[in-house]
């Protein structure tokens, strides 16, 4: 059961794939009709929920390139202990399928088992390799740096996976739909589509949030000394708390529209789910972004954190325990960003002598405070464009 698509030839990328090789886990007819057989068959089932299954889109899109399948026992013990693949190569994030411990005693290596959607649908299959228990709280304290059943990554891992986890290669039969088809774009197009517009310096920018100001500050930096940016949202799972994707792409829309040059940004979606594991996610986003063809990727305060689990510069810090040349995309690292008063503009502690009293800065739950009550924060925080966008969504969900 072996995807048979031609190997992607990545000789006029700008950036290769991690590990070297742009990995494509769709299958073709002859494996359609195989998966379908087993189904008739009646093999084991394993029912994935929207995080496994957006990770096991990203596996088959290559955009966890060289990863071809979860993990098995030497890939996850390496991520765990040392932030690397059993091959050396960096990886800081479990890419895992668990399940409970009586689904796992029906499964053995070498048996082919079917991959079921969250609604039931038949999305693919996996070769289990390796059926192996894992130390939960280890996962938790080394990737995501605390056991707080707060922290929302590690109540998920404690309380909703299972106890066993199961490795192996997979196979995807179709893409799901995506939740923006006309921003959705695999690593294979967003590699053609830098090639086309012939950008040789591209810069990514993560984000799971609204643009601001200090955003919008720092990806017009990195785009000062690029060719091309390309702003990439990340739209699979987020906390609850965070603002839904709808909102946000809306956001994007029109600040793109009104304050981004047309001819050296692109946006388009990262359909990956969130981990909020500060430093490690930061790494992995960065590999993301490797696999989708960019040269660089933009790291600033508290990537990828939540609540006070990480220090400020942590996502910015761990890069340094790799070689540049292990990791291939390098880093873009931006100070706190904010509006000074004094200055007229935008900066940060390394471009602007004043003191806090002439910055803008205003919490998140000040933010939010402002938008309930239908107020645009200042100009020099959001821009207006996105201030009405927040509101109106506020207030629809204050109405339902
Ligand atoms: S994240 O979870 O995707 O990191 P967010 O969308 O807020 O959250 O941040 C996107 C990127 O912008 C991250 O690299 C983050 O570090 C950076 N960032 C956010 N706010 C600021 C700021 N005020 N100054 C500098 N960098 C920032």
């Amino acid at each position: 059961m072996h995807p048979t698509h031609p190997p992607y030839d990545h000789s006029q990328d700008a950036m290769e794939p991690h590990g070297g090789v742009l990995v494509t886990r769709f299958a073709d007819a002859k494996t359609h009709s195989e998966i379908e057989s087993l189904a008739r068959s009646g093999a084991p089932e394993i029912r994935l929920n929207v995080r496994e299954l957006a990770d096991l889109e990203m596996i088959a899109t290559g955009a966890l390139s060289p990863l071809t399948g979860f993990m098995g026992r030497a890939d996850y013990e390496r991520v765990v202990t040392a932030g690397r693949l059993a091959s050396g190569l960096p990886w800081t994030i479990p890419v895992t399928l668990s399940a409970r411990a009586d689904v796992a005693a029906r499964t053995k290596p070498g048996q082919s088992v079917l991959l079921r959607g969250p609604d039931n649908t038949l999305v693919g299959a996996m070769v289990i390799e390796d059926v192996f228990p894992y130390d939960k709280s280890r996962e938790a304290q080394n990737v995501f740096g605390t056991q707080d059943l707060a922290h929302p990554a590690v109540g998920y891992l404690m309380n909703d996976m299972g106890d066993i986890l199961l490795g192996g290669p997979i196979v995807m039969l179709d893409r799901t739909v995506p939740p923006f088809p006309a921003y959705h774009n695999e690593p294979r197009a967003t590699r053609a589509l830098f090639r086309e517009l012939g950008w040789k310096r591209i810069v990514a920018f993560q984000t799971r949030n609204p643009i601001h100001r200090a955003h919008e500050f720092i990806t017009k930096v990195a785009l000062e000394i690029s060719d091309g940016l390309l702003i990439h949202p990340l739209v699979g799972y987020t906390k609850e708390d965070d603002i839904p994707a709808e909102t946000r792409m809306r956001c994007y829309e029109l600040l793109l529209a009104g304050y981004y040059p047309k001819d050296r940004v692109r946006l388009s979606t990262l359909p990956a789910a969130m981990r909020y594991a500060g430093p490690k996610e930061a790494i992995f986003h960065a590999i993301m972004r490797k696999n989708y063809g960019c040269t660089h990727f933009i790291v600033g305060r508290d990537h990828a954190g939540v609540g006070n689990y990480y220090g400020t510069y942590d996502a910015q810090k761990i890069f340094d325990q790799y070689a540049p040349e292990d990791i291939g995309i390098v880093p873009l690292r931006f100070e706190h960003s904010f509006f000074c008063r004094k200055c007229g503009g935008m900066g940060t502690g390394k471009t602007c002598p004043h003191d806090k009293t002439h910055h803008v800065f205003l919490s998140g739950t000040k933010v939010r405070d402002m938008l309930r009550a239908g107020e645009r924060p200042p100009e020099e925080f959001t821009r207006p464009e996105v201030a009405d966008v927040l509101i109106t969504a506020m207030r629809a969900l204050a109405v339902a």
